[in-house]
């Protein structure tokens, strides 16, 4: 039982409100790995994860696709701990293999303004992959600042800030198996 006191109740919670539901999320994510494999048949597929926020998505899409699936992730920074873009990318940690040749997906939490992926994009395009593909569970279409587009996305969503299925604030809520829109408490 939760202690319930005058300076408690000051401290209001952050709260999330339901956008798309586990069953909802999984089923999409069906759809998505069925249509990779439909594109690119018989053909080895690297899933390049971009860590962290992908790792829910890319650990289900990867076992929707069937045939051979590797794995690699990469690392970037933009956010840090607000909800605002810092516009800023930087690279954290490269793949740890060669995708020269390679047919390449690159697996992202959410397409906001397309800075870090515009960032990601031509430093793999450097790499000579076969083909060069992306994938995202969420579209934020109407904050989009980069010329980036998507070849697969789950689903295109307001421009609100969402949390969950990998999507961290402040890297909570990373492990809901459902998406929400955050509410922050309102200060006094
Ligand atoms: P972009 O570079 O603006 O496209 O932002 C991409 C990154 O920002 C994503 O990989 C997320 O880590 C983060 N991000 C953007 N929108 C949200 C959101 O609504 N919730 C949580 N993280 C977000
Ligand atoms: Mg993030």
């Amino acid at each position: 039982m939760g202690r319930r006191t005058a300076s408690n109740a000051a401290v209001k919670k952050e709260k999330v409100r339901p956008l798309l539901a586990a069953a909802r999320i999984q089923k999409r994510i069906r759809e998505m790995g069925r249509q990779i494999r439909k594109d690119f048949p018989g053909e080895p597929i690297v899933l390049v994860g971009v860590l962290k926020g992908a790792v829910p998505f890319l650990a289900d899409l990867a076992r929707q696709i069937p045939g051979e699936v590797t794995f690699d992730f990469i690392a970037v920074s933009s956010y840090g701990k607000d909800t605002k873009s810092s516009g800023q990318v930087k690279l954290n940690k490269d793949l740890d293999s060669s995708i020269e040749g390679k047919t390449v997906v690159v697996v992202e939490d959410i397409l906001d303004t397309g800075l870090t992926l515009q960032y990601l994009l031509r430093i793999l395009q450097q790499r000579k992959p076969k083909h060069l593909r992306i994938a995202v569970l969420l579209d934020k279409v109407e904050r989009r600042i980069a010329n980036v587009h998507a070849d697969y996305v789950g689903f295109v969503i307001p421009n609100e800030f969402v949390v969950g299925f990998g999507l961290d604030y402040a890297e909570r809520y990373r492990n809901l198996p459902q998406v929400g829109i955050l509410q922050l408490p309102t200060q006094g």
